[in-house]
């Protein structure tokens, strides 16, 4: 059987990793800016992490949720104490698509209503809800296009006020740097307003943090930065290390019902002794200080190079603007220099590395973006 071929692949077989450095089947080692699209966000094969998920798999690795199962409340537990929002309610899934579907499908039950704002340049996921609610027609199939969805201007709030005064609006759903769309950060304003707006209106405010969330943006979420809450936050990518796990904090205004929402693999026990392992370290470990230090740091020094045009972003997300004749860059990266990054067509990279991802690390970076810039540090 043949597999069925819908990704642009590198030629490379990555066998191991360790931190931020993977190695490939002949042996060699590659600089992990990438974190396998901002997945990795503890290391690589952490010990504390692979020591808890092995302990766990010798115990039981997986049983229904018609069972109680102790891990999933020591995690809302251990992410409402990181996060901060120690009231919120945890329902667990599998992925950020999935976590997303069940924001938008939640907001729709609570208020009864059926209208979504999303933005530009925005991206949801690949399910139904989600990828209606995503900016990019190329992947939205016939069976997914809906009215429910209005598309509004990034950053723009008269648009905001007009459409909530022309519909009625379920819930408003926006990741607070954009990723996928080029490392977008939303204004604190606009995030202000969306709360206000939300509040007004009855409406929920969704804080997609699949890809900005958990650290990486060096505050817990990065919708953080407008001191606002958002009613939901959906996460998945970073919450597992690699291990597939998604979620919703849910605001404790929003009440639940049996059977509301479900899921047959979500939530299961070692699911959530990763997502355990993942705190522990980032707690442990003042990840998340670490991300907003190292990103600090990477971020000066790139927009010290005149070839750039703009540097975006907050914590360990950043996005690096170049010019169009400068595209092939990324690519140099990681054929010469031997380092993953990861790109917002058409010309901009996406740095997304582990959030322990260390100075002389990032020094190897800027080394080796200086030499392919052809460009001497100072
Ligand atoms: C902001 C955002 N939301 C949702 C998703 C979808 O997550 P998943 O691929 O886990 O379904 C992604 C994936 O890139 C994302 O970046």
């Amino acid at each position: 059987m043949k597999l069925f071929d819908v990704y642009p692949i590198n030629p490379i077989n990555i066998v191991k990793g360790v931190g931020s450095l993977v190695y490939d089947d002949k042996g060699t080692e590659y600089l992990d800016l990438y974190g396998g699209h901002a997945v990795i966000s503890i290391g690589h094969t952490h010990p504390h992490y692979v020591k808890r998920l092995e302990d766990q798999l010798h115990r039981i690795g997986f049983y229904s949720n018609s069972i109680e199962i102790p891990l999933q409340k020591e995690l809302a537990e251990k992410l409402g104490k990181v996060s901060g929002k120690e009231d919120y309610q945890l329902f667990l899934c599998n992925s950020g698509a999935e976590a997303n579907e069940n924001a938008l499908k939640l907001a729709s039950f609570y208020n009864g209503k059926k209208k979504i704002i999303a933005f530009r340049k925005s991206f949801h996921g690949r399910t139904s809800l989600a990828v209606a609610a995503t900016d990019n027609p190329k992947i939205i199939a016939p069976v997914n296009e809906t009215d429910n969805v209005i598309f509004l201007p990034w950053n723009e709030e008269s648009a905001l006020d007009d459409a909530f005064v022309e519909h009625e609006i379920s819930s408003v759903i926006i990741e607070g740097i954009q990723g996928v769309g080029g490392i977008n950060v939303a204004d604190i304003g606009f995030l202000k307003k969306i709360r206000a707006l939300c509040d007004q209106y009855h409406a929920v405010f969704i804080a997609d943090s699949v890809q900005c969330g958990y650290g990486r943006s060096g505050k817990f979420f990065s919708h953080d930065f407008a001191h606002v809450n958002a009613d939901i936050y959906t996460m998945a990518k970073g919450m597992g290390n690699g291990f597939p796990i998604g979620g919703i904090i849910i605001s404790p205004k929003i009440q639940p019902t049996y059977g509301m929402l479900g899921t047959t693999f979500g939530g299961n026990h070692l699911a959530c002794a990763a997502g355990l392992a993942v705190l522990e370290v980032i707690e442990q470990e003042n990840l998340i200080e670490n991300a907003a230090k190292l990103g600090k740091y990477l971020a000066d020094e790139i927009s010290k190079f005149e070839q750039v045009t703009e540097v975006r972003g907050r914590g360990l997300m950043i996005g690096i603007e170049l010019p169009a004749e400068l595209a092939h860059v990324r690519k140099e990266l990681l054929m010469k220099h031997h380092i993953f990054t990861g790109e917002a067509k058409p010309n901009v990279i996406r740095l997304l590395p582990a959030l322990n991802l260390t100075k002389a690390h990032a020094d190897r970076f800027l080394e080796a973006f200086s030499s392919v810039l052809n460009y001497q540090l100072t």
